[in-house]
């Protein structure tokens, strides 16, 4: 059926992209999105807007099948993602299925459907680290960001606080992520003194990756350049604040440094996602690009989707680039930047990343984004429009 061990693969000469005769080296990581459902709709989220729906979701048998084959394929670390991967009642199941492969599983969470009990079975299923997810220190604002309502009762920020309590009495590492935009950047130290206060080891603070519903609500998100300035100042106080009590991690804005960003470590070169359905993705993202057939976990097995599949060899390795990329000395360091974010400035994929400034495309960077309507649309199943990819 398909979802067994892994078939043995071709080898990957002769497919676009590809050096040929060279095979690919062993992914490291899969990045498991378990589901797209989410008590949340943050208006920031990257998932695609074309969510999948439960109905359609890899079943609990599907999912070891594929960690088995992850594991076959050499993957060491598993990160499971969604969504939000507690919302699946066989998050335990799985977890300890990734352990018995000797994975590394890293839970990226929310946290609200969190309770003490499910935290202590994690642990006890050998949960190796957790991301807890919040969006602001403030906490009517960490909210709305969310697409909260604040009823009676704890609002969404304070039960992500007590998620935080739930997971380091059961003895789980802990990362604190925000990700920071137009309304919540100033209050970054805040944040991370927040993380501070709730024991965590370490807080990712990371601007905002323009994917999916990030980019359709872009012209509301995006940071001005004084606020992607302040926010160096910022991280560098917080860090001064707390010396090394806890590691401060800070994505920069890659749209506001003139410098494209190593996107997944190159494509194909690292990581694979596996989407809810089984799509087996070089990216988050890379479901959008167009005339790219995506393989799939159950139908096409993992390893035949690394090695052999056009959509992992289109732009895997150099040969593809185009200049200024292939002749510059930074092109096996940032791999030419992001191929989604390529593909949404000009149209074209296979396009220097206009983030860097050495691309003939790099304007478009700087111009302001469309906006969908006066207000940032949430996150839901129903999805809307997208803007059409490529320059005005
Ligand atoms: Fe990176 Fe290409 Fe820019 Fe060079 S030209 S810095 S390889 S994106
Ligand atoms: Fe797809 Fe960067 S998100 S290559």
């Amino acid at each position: 059926d398909g979802t067994g061990a892994p078939a043995e693969p071709r080898p990957a000469a002769g497919l676009p992209g590809a050096a040929a005769g060279r095979r690919a080296p062993a992914p490291l990581g899969l990045v498991a999105e378990l589901t797209h459902r989410c008590p949340l709709q943050c208006h920031y989220c990257a998932n695609p807007v074309e969510l999948t729906r439960q109905r359609d979701e890899l079943d609990t048998e599907q999912w070891l099948r594929v960690l088995d084959q992850a594991r076959g394929l050499g993957v060491l670390q598993v990160h499971l993602t969604g969504g939000e991967p507690l919302l699946r009642r066989d998050l335990t199941t799985i977890v300890a299925h990734a352990r018995e492969l000797g994975l590394y599983t890293n839970l990226i969470t929310s946290g609200l459907p969190l309770d003490g009990a499910r935290a202590a079975e994690l642990a006890e299923a050998g949960l190796d680290h957790v991301q807890l997810s919040v969006q602001d220190a403030d906490p009517v604002n960490a909210d709305a960001i969310a697409g909260l309502t604040r009823l009676n009762g704890p609002t969404g920020h304070e039960r992500k606080l007590a998620a935080a309590a739930l997971l380091t009495a059961a003895g789980l590492p802990l990362t604190v992520n925000a990700v920071l935009h137009r309304g919540n950047v100033e209050r970054l130290g805040a944040i991370a003194d927040l993380a501070v206060d709730l024991g965590a080891e370490r807080v990712e603070l990371a601007h905002t990756q323009f994917y999916g519903w990030a980019w359709v609500n872009r012209a509301h998100l995006a940071p001005s350049d004084e606020q992607v300035h302040r926010a160096e100042r910022d991280v560098a106080a917080a860090r001064a604040r707390h010396g090394d009590r806890i590691e401060i991690t800070h994505v920069v804005a890659d749209l506001h440094s003139g410098t494209a960003k190593p996107c997944m470590n190159g494509w194909g070169n690292e990581q694979l996602v596996v989407a809810p359905d089984g799509a087996v993705l070089p990216c988050l993202a890379a479901a959008q690009l167009p005339g790219m057939p995506v393989p799939n976990a159950v139908t096409d097995g993992l390893a035949a989707s690394w090695h052999d599949s056009p959509a992992f060899n289109r732009y895997r390795g150099t040969d593809w680039m185009p200049e200024p990329c292939r002749s510059c000395d930074l092109r096996e360091q940032d791999f030419g930047g992001c191929r989604c974010q390529a593909f949404q400035f000009t149209g074209d994929a296979g396009a220097t990343d206009p983030a860097c400034r050495l691309s003939p495309h790099h304007h478009l960077v700087h111009a302001p984004a469309p906006a969908p309507g006066p207000a940032p649309l949430p996150r839901r199943f129903t999805a809307p429009v997208p803007p059409a990819p490529g320059p005005a």
